[in-house]
């Protein structure tokens, strides 16, 4: 094992002194399977990752987090870990994955991993030692097994699974007879861990310092508000939808349970065990992904001796309208601020139709959970431009943002995927009623004219890319003016060169109902104003006194800022 270096400080010296470093950055995730492919099987790997960082340094972003590399059959694409501590040969090796961190580093890119602690996969060795060990062995104790209702043959309770179906499956007894009834929140293979077991807290704790003695920044934590379950585990009246907020209802008994803190409070002392002077530039993270409502709850996360970020996923799910944009990004700054946290601001990731699509459907309307071609189809041009717009409103906001791979490029959901080759298990368990996340997963495009796109030497990647891919292929764009990927490249340039990230925001009156309109006064005192306007004529712009137009996701047409635009103005 190789020890990676830390990473070389990026943004943390302002005029206001040294900031942690996470509590403005950027941090880009890369889902593996579908970033670069080293070895021609049509799937991504880690030298993949490693040979194309490069492009994430040009890109300007602070921070990689990649979804899981873990051994696993890949029944949830890897969300299903059949060991924690290597690395699937799909994906290469420990070796490759020191390579990676190591390169990361070198580049001043820090590395957060994926941690999956709700359930493991039905392979993990714990759960075939579960089965083998039979009702009320030990080994059965570290998994939510229950006997059935009535005469055993029912679920021991009502709960659906996240996916679709039921949440319990019944096991057949080393006799042959029928048996006890596992949980699994989600597919059948991810059977949910039981916490209330120090043996499942203490090889969690044992895998934190695996992954931070390689020398990783951080963690994303899967499923942050699920590991702890409501005592009784008691019926339910209503049902989780897929990665949705439980907006309006009551907590469901399978998420966001006090318990679950204290969890976070043990995690977070080992990681600040490897920052013992507290350096800004050494901080190990830990960030919740807890579809949580409302956003006070999911502030308990980041409470100051918990996890240090939480995804703001009501963000991501705010309608295109200007005042529900404002209300947002007050209440996320409100909550944060409260418990010392720093906001984070998110749009698209592996589990949503992408931005550039979300964007373009009929506002109001609910988050479908993917399309296919039999689906009303997103209006893309609308769609892109959207995306662009909010991405600019995202990064002129203080906090840290989070970027999915292919956004920069404005790459739209595959809506015409072919239902014969989804993978998702939620397209299975759903019994076809959700196409699932496959259209947000393709394979990256890198070179138009390269096979694959440059993704890698063979046309049958894992998921087929659509032929639109190849127009938006990175090479493409790069050095393009107005292009989506140098849009990027200067929001993320003047953001870090303003440190607007750790900055402050106010609002700007007179603009307007339809726009969004807001200072942001970076730390080192310069100010952005940033204007993004919905309205459905174009707004005119007497630019206020001495005002210097920094960026624009589209041309202004006669000194006035067009629907579905967003400005950055220096003033
Ligand atoms: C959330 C992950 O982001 C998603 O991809 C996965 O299917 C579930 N958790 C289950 O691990």
């Amino acid at each position: 094992m190789t020890s990676a270096p830390k990473p070389a400080p990026r943004t943390s010296e302002t005029a206001t002194g040294a900031v942690p470093w996470w509590r403005h950055a950027v941090i880009y995730q890369v889902y593996p399977r579908s970033w670069a492919d080293g070895n021609a099987d049509g799937v991504g790997d880690l030298p993949g990752i490693t040979r194309r960082l490069p492009y994430l340094r040009d890109l300007g972003v602070d921070a990689i987090w990649i979804s899981p590399f873990y051994v696993s059959p890949m029944a949830d694409a890897g969300y299903d870990v059949a060991d924690y501590r290597q690395v699937d040969p799909v994906f290469g090796t420990l070796e490759d994955a020191d390579a990676l961190i190591a390169t990361a580093h070198d580049l001043g890119l820090r590395v957060i991993v994926d941690l999956v602690p709700n359930h493991t996969s039905d392979q993990h060795e714990w759960f075939q030692e579960a089965l083998v060990g039979g009702p009320g062995s030990p080994e059965r104790e570290r998994y939510m097994f229950r006997e059935g209702a009535g005469d055993g043959s029912e679920p021991p309770n009502n709960w659906r699974s996240v996916f679709g179906g039921p949440a319990w499956t019944r096991v057949t007894e080393a006799d042959g007879s029928p048996g006890q009834w596992y949980l699994h929140i989600f597919d059948v293979t991810q059977p949910d861990l039981n916490w209330e077991r120090t043996e499942v807290r203490e090889m969690f704790h044992d895998v934190l310092r695996f992954w931070l003695d390689r020398g990783v920044d951080g963690f994303r934590v899967d499923v942050a508000h699920g590991l702890v379950k409501e005592a009784g585990l008691p019926d339910v009246d209503h049902q989780p939808h897929l990665l949705e907020s439980d907006s309006g209802h009551v907590r469901h008994p399978m998420w966001d349970q006090d318990g679950v803190h204290e969890v976070y409070r043990g995690w977070r002392e080992v990681l600040d065990s490897y920052n013992p002077d507290g350096d800004p530039d050494a901080d190990r993270i830990l960030v919740a992904e807890a579809w949580v409502e409302p956003l006070e709850r999911l502030a308990d996360y980041t409470r100051a001796d918990e996890m240090h970020q939480a995804f703001n996923f009501p963000f991501l799910e705010c309608p295109w309208q200007a005042d529900d944009l404002r209300e947002v990004v007050t209440r996320s700054m409100e909550v944060a601020h409260d418990v010392g946290a720093p906001t984070t601001w998110v749009l698209s990731n592996h589990d949503v139709v992408r931005h550039a699509s979300r964007l373009g459907l009929p506002v109001g309307r609910r988050r479908p959970n993917g399309i296919g071609l039999e689906d009303p189809q997103p209006n893309a041009v609308l769609g892109l431009r959207r995306a662009r717009a909010a991405t600019a409103l995202m990064l002129a906001l203080p906090g840290s943002a989070y970027l999915y791979q292919g956004e920069e490029l404005g790459l739209p959901e595959h809506t015409a995927l072919p239902d014969a080759v989804r993978q998702d298990p939620a397209w299975f368990r759903s019994e076809h009623t959700e196409r699932g996340r496959d259209g947000c997963r393709i394979p990256m495009p890198w070179e138009a004219g390269a096979t694959a796109y440059g993704f890698g030497d063979t046309w049958d990647t894992w998921l087929p890319q659509p032929e639109v891919y190849g127009a938006l292929a990175a090479d493409r764009q790069a050095g393009v003016d107005g292009s989506t990927l140098e849009l990027y490249r200067a929001l993320l340039r003047l953001r870090h060169d303003d440190h607007l990230g750790a900055g402050d925001l106010e609002w700007v009156e007179g603009y307007g109902e339809d726009t969004v309109a807001l200072r942001v006064r970076g730390a080192d005192g310069r100010a952005v104003v940033v204007l993004t306007h919905l309205g459905d004529q174009p707004l005119p712009l007497p630019l206020p006194e001495g005002a210097q137009v920094l960026v624009s996701t589209h041309p202004l047409v006669d000194d006035a800022l067009p629907t579905d635009t967003t400005v950055w103005l220096r003033g």
